[in-house]
């Protein structure tokens, strides 16, 4: 479903409509597979006739949407982890030089506790990418506690993400082979960001 999800998105038939609504369902497949990777502890508690033994998560969420493109994940997200911390960056790319610029940050302090997801649906250069994962370890995580959730990502972005960072999780929908001259993911969706929310100027 994730593919034929994916296909609308690609399509430039697709109208705001459309597009939103399949990013909706396709980011609630997307959080229910990061959902699988939270690790769990055995717990005691009673149900309403008996003491009783299960599970619960043993690792505290945090959220971390890189805006603008990242709030379209963070409600799937918030769906399964109703509880968990969000933190944001702002970052956008410089139009010339295509280089991450950091306008925004409102990070929540971070221990070994915490199980970090870094929503940004489309890594192109990784440069976004690599800027807001040196800000999360600026804040006391670790590389291993940072999973980077996209939808397409290019063959440059994962490589030089995994350079960098090997230990940081990447999970994306579609690796696309090529960037165009502006440094957008071909044949990729266009701009995840005016496709979802409308566009800007
Ligand atoms: N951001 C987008 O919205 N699209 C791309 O192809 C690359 C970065």
């Amino acid at each position: 479903m994730k593919e034929s999800l994916l296909s609308i998105l690609r399509n430039k038939k697709s109208d705001l409509c459309t597009y939103r609504e399949a990013t909706n369902r396709l980011s609630h497949l997307i959080a229910a597979d990061a959902a699988l990777l939270v690790k769990e502890k055995p717990i005691s508690f009673s149900s309403p006739l008996l003491p009783c033994k299960g599970r619960a998560l043993a690792e505290n969420i945090v959220l971390i949407p890189v805006l603008r493109s990242g709030i379209a994940l963070l409600s799937s997200f918030l769906y399964f982890f109703p509880d968990a911390a969000i933190g944001f960056l702002g970052i956008h790319r410089d139009e010339k030089t295509a280089k991450p610029i950091l306008y925004y940050e409102k990070l929540p302090p971070l221990s070994s506790q915490n199980l970090i997801f870094l929503l940004d649906p489309m890594i192109a250069t990784g440069g976004t990418a690599i800027l807001s994962i040196e800000k999360i370890l600026e804040k006391g995580a670790s590389p291993q506690q940072i999973h980077l959730i996209g939808i397409i990502g290019s063959t440059l972005g994962v490589r030089q993400i995994a350079t960098k960072y090997p230990k940081v999780h990447v999970h994306l929908t579609a690796i696309d082979k090529k960037l165009n001259a502006k440094k957008f993911i071909v044949p990729g969706l266009g701009d995840f960001g005016d496709r979802y929310f409308g566009p800007s100027v």
